[in-house]
């Protein structure tokens, strides 16, 4: 039976950190469901069309890989695609007890349904797409961090000085 995981987030923007590790999830599972939550609060930079469009761009080689959008709770998605798997990333430390109490609540709604984590590169331990953010709105250059599309997107909304 082939695996199948989702890898699911804000994706607000992707990083290159993301990116790592839809490549490593694709070297354990046979194909891997990138699932864009919508709406991931008033917060959000990008628009969930704008979201999925990023990843799409900077996937285009990639085989084996969907992205969707998706709301609702996230194991009835993982059901529906008939996925085993969810696939989150570990940073630090201080990922782990959001992680651990998401991990344990879908296990709670879905016990068959595993996640699995994994670390990126330690190049990538410190991108989130929060500092990603907050650093190119004030004009920082973000080059080697998020995917070139996504750097030009975050240069477009934030012109720098
Ligand atoms: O990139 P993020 O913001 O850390 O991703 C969080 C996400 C999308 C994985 C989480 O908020 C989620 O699963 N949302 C869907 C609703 C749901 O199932 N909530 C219960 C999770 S225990």
């Amino acid at each position: 039976m082939p695996t199948r995981a989702v890898y699911p987030g804000s994706f607000d923007p992707l990083t290159n950190g993301h990116l790592d590790l839809i490549e490593r999830s694709l070297r354990i599972f046979d194909d891997v469901i990138v699932a864009v939550v919508t709406n991931p609060g008033k917060t959000a930079l990008f628009g969930d069309g704008e979201r999925v469009e990023m990843i799409r761009e900077a996937t285009r080689d990639l085989r084996r890989i969907e992205v969707v959008i998706f709301d609702g709770l996230l194991v009835d998605l993982v059901a529906r695609v008939g996925a085993q798997a969810i696939i989150r990333g570990l940073r630090a430390v201080s990922d782990f007890e959001y992680e651990f109490q998401m991990a344990l609540m879908n296990r709670k709604l879905r016990e068959e349904i595993e996640t699995v984590f994994l670390m990126p590169h330690e190049a990538y331990s410190y991108i989130s797409s929060r500092l990603i953010k907050e650093v190119a709105s004030h004009g920082g250059v973000v080059t080697g961090l998020v995917p070139p599309g996504v750097e030009k997107r975050l240069t477009d909304k934030f012109p720098r000085r």
